[in-house]
């Protein structure tokens, strides 16, 4: 045996959770496309100093967990494996001038995130994400539309008790003044906050709204919540939203004292839950506005919203509930053979097999003639065509478990798809 295992926190997906990643990504992509978003595929790799701007230097995700690449020869610049998709979707966004295209420039894409978080179940270093991003519009109407798409998206999975809280972060006018209010809540206690609570005290006190501390976490329950603190627009900004998910009956949970771990957000921002999970399994997707965003990062002045709901979170679930599809088995039809010679055309009838539109394997092996059966048995197929010495074919129903008489080649192909077509 080699030594090699895969390194922590990046798993083989075998059967049947291969499948089921399959199924949520190919739903994934069909609510996208549903919805009019354009699909794009970003590189797994960025400059490392895109992520550091867009979401924030003191953030855990960039200044732990950011996979940084060597630089390569002439190219001067440190890479970096994506931890999240935004930051590379305003990115194209500028670099493709889409700002010259109807706004908003509505995007889509699935993307393998890469994060050195500490693994555990629902949480790991190489992980799938189903993304949506809206640039170029800041009124309410667009949130509805995005907080409801993924909302619709879940429930459709039928995790219909999934539950939308709802923020507010404020903008650049007001949230300093109440990232002040809060820093003075929480200095006040500073000496029995944990080492690292004291240093979001000094660079980033909204953190420890987020924080897992004990110590934090009891005086985070008094804190002043920044929804009381907004400025007259993005109070504005937060009832119109408030009001319009009602009106179209999307229910919401008002969660005061959300934050989001990335530091692009403004006004709204949400998070998708379902109740009862463990630790961090029930928190399957989050998103924000981020109408700072593509300034930052060198573009015109442009409002923005998007979510980010994680695949393999949304598998967990879905098969902790007993929602994931049957991974469809084996072939229907296997063509075996009675001569070692007859592989070739064996080969050969699977696959006008396939082109009509059946599913069907070849038995490639030089076995007895009963030991193919048994493996077309157990493969689940339901039909077999066994490959007789003088070229003729026979078919053999396994689930009436009868058999033909051996026929002309066209005849048994034809019999063979009408089998399946009847019984599959
Ligand atoms: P995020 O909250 O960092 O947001 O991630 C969104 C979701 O990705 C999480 O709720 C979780 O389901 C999944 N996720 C995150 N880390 C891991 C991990 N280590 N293993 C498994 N799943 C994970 C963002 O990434 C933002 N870019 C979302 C966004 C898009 N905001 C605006 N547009």
């Amino acid at each position: 045996m080699s030594g090699f295992q895969s390194p922590r926190g990046l798993r083989d997906l075998l059967e049947p959770l291969a499948s089921a990643h399959g199924w949520v990504t190919d739903r994934a992509w069909a609510a996208a496309d549903a919805a009019g978003y354009a699909r794009i595929e970003l590189p797994i790799a960025e400059e490392s100093a895109l992520f550091e701007r867009a979401v924030g230097g003191t953030s855990d995700i960039v200044a732990k967990e950011l996979y940084r690449l060597e630089p390569r020869g002439d190219d001067a610049i440190t890479l970096a494996l994506r931890p999240e998709a935004t930051a590379g979707a305003v990115r194209a966004y500028i670099q493709h001038g889409m700002r010259s295209q109807p706004q908003p420039v509505r995007l889509a894409t699935v993307a393998q995130l890469f994060r050195y978080d500490r693994p555990q179940k629902g949480r790991y270093r190489q992980f799938t994400q189903f993304d949506i991003e809206a640039i170029g519009d800041g009124g309410p109407g667009i949130d509805l539309e995005v907080i409801e798409l993924g909302a619709a998206y879940l429930r459709e999975l039928g995790l219909t008790d999934v539950q939308v809280h709802l923020n507010s972060v404020g903008c650049a006018a007001c949230r300093p003044a109440y990232v002040e209010t809060l820093r003075a809540h929480f200095t006040s206690v500073s000496q029995e906050l944990s080492e690292v609570d004291q240093s979001r005290l000094a660079t980033n006190p909204l953190r420890l709204l987020d924080s897992k501390e004990p110590a934090a976490v009891q005086r985070a329950a008094s804190a002043p919540v920044i929804t009381d603190h907004l400025c007259a627009e993005c109070a504005a900004h937060y009832a119109a939203v408030t009001a319009g998910l009602a009106t179209i009956g999307t229910a919401v949970l008002p969660a005061p004292r959300l934050v989001r771990g990335l530091d692009y957000y403004t006004r709204t921002a949400w998070e998708y839950l379902l109740p009862g999970e463990q630790g961090q399994q029930g928190a399957l997707g989050g998103g924000g506005r981020y109408d700072g965003l593509v300034e930052l990062l060198g573009g015109t002045p442009t409002p923005a919203i998007g979510f980010a709901i994680g695949i393999d979170r949304v598998v967990l679930a879905l098969e902790a509930r007993g929602l994931l599809p049957a991974v469809s088995g084996g072939p229907a039809i296997v063509v075996a053979g009675i001569e070692p010679d007859s592989v070739a055309s064996r080969v050969a009838i699977a696959g006008e097999l396939r082109a009509a539109g059946a599913s069907a394997r070849a038995d490639v092996s030089t076995r007895k003639i009963g030991k193919q059966l048994e493996g077309a048995v157990r493969d689940g197929a339901l039909a077999v065509i066994i490959v007789e010495p003088d070229g003729r074919l026979t078919l053999r129903d396994l689930v009436k478990a009868s058999q033909a008489e051996p026929a002309e080649r066209g005849g048994v192909i034809a019999a063979a798809l009408r089998l399946v077509q009847n019984e599959g």
